[in-house]
């Protein structure tokens, strides 16, 4: 059977297909799937599906892979991990695809650089699991859709609302999640996972900050901390849509969207990611977002506001940039409290010291 490596993305992707994160979707996207979600945010279906789920050809392998053939997924080790009935292989423009998906094709955008790195040939195909990839991390905050939804049932929770992250928690974080919680039965907070971007803080840090504020600042029984498997596309708007669109299957029923949510650099406006859903009939969408203006700590309110609940002006606002805190970081000073707890800022200040990417 031909073969084809899976990058790290395209690893996550298999298994969250496998898991049913990605449902309706059973495979890597056929053409008339990708078309659709490119161009419309729609598959065939009518289905809201805003970005692409794709294999990229490996080139040497490209001509054995036609339609009609079965072909074994492998992990970055060789092992089989699936085999993929080979139902379309396309070429696609990624300078398109880029300009639709990522609204550019500004080589400083990491999703640019992605589709740079790949082939343009993609192969779409439904796919059989047959081993589970494996993962030597986080193994008892990995839980799929079915685990979720059965824990939330089990809890009682009727409105979950779920939060998507790939930074460390500060204040601004903690505060939609409690002000979400106020109006549901349970939050599910969500960390990606996946790969991210080299400068991001890497995902055992952010985890171990999770663990201590859990710990010590939220209710227990009202929060399930599980780790969201997929890769950062950085696509703003579009990935806001898909991030809701999954927690859906997760058994979410909301779902936090604050400023400039999946947002790299200067690429999209602040509230982008927002205002992309009206594009939508809301039942489309079937996730109720709850939007966050911009937040901060107030030091004359003396608490977490919002420009939609603070009089006061930017000198009385405690905000830093994620530029700002690790640069502190890295020079030893740790964030004040009003924007960082200091059992988070100690984590990050650990992994600072020992080069761990903070
Ligand atoms: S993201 O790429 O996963 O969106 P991040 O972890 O920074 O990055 O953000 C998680 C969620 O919190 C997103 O919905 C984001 O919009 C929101 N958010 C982050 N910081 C703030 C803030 N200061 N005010 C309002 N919303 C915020």
């Amino acid at each position: 059977m031909p073969q084809v490596s899976l990058n790290q993305r395209e690893l996550a992707d298999l298994e969250m297909i496998a898991s049913g994160a990605m449902s309706p979707l059973e495979g890597f996207m056929t053409e008339a799937e990708y078309r659709g979600a490119v161009d419309s945010m729609r598959l065939p279906s009518g289905v809201v599906w805003s970005i692409p789920v794709v294999l990229s050809a490996k080139t040497k392998e490209q001509e054995r892979l036609k339609p009609g053939v079965e072909v074994a997924l492998l992990d970055e080790a060789g092992n089989a991990l699936a085999v993929m009935e080979v139902s379309d292989r396309y070429g696609v423009s990624q300078e398109y695809e880029a300009q639709m998906v990522l609204r550019t094709t500004d080589e400083g955008h990491p999703g640019v650089q992605y589709l740079r790195s790949i082939s343009s040939v993609y192969l779409g195909g439904n796919i059989h699991l047959i081993r589970h990839p494996e993962h030597r991390d986080f193994l008892r905050y990995r839980l799929a859709p079915k685990e979720t939804r059965v824990l939330f049932a089990a809890r009682g929770w009727n409105r979950v609302a779920a939060f998507q992250t790939r930074n460390p928690i500060h204040r601004a974080h903690e505060y939609l999640q409690k002000c979400a919680l106020e109006i549901t039965d349970g939050i599910l907070i969500h960390p990606l996972v996946g790969e991210t971007k080299a400068d991001d803080i890497p995902a055992d840090v952010r985890m171990r900050c999770y663990e201590e504020l859990i710990e010590r600042y939220y209710p227990r029984e009202r929060v399930v901390l599980s780790v969201f498997p997929a890769a950062m596309r950085y696509a703003g708007p579009r990935e806001a849509i898909f991030h809701a669109v999954v927690r859906k299957n997760y058994g979410c029923t909301h779902f936090i969207v604050g400023r400039d949510h999946a947002g790299v650099g200067d690429y999209y406006g602040t509230y982008d990611a927002q205002t992309i859903f009206g594009e939508f009939d809301p039942q489309d969408i079937d996730i109720t977002p709850l939007f966050f203006d911009h937040a901060f700590y107030c030091t004359r309110c003396g608490n977490m506001a919002s420009t939609k609940t603070c009089p006061h002006g930017k000198d009385d606002h405690v905000f830093l940039s994620g530029t700002k805190v690790r640069q502190m970081l890295s020079e030893g000073e740790l964030p004040p409290a009003e924007f960082t707890r200091p059992e988070v800022a100690a984590v990050l200040a650990e992994s600072a010291t020992k080069g761990g990417g903070a």
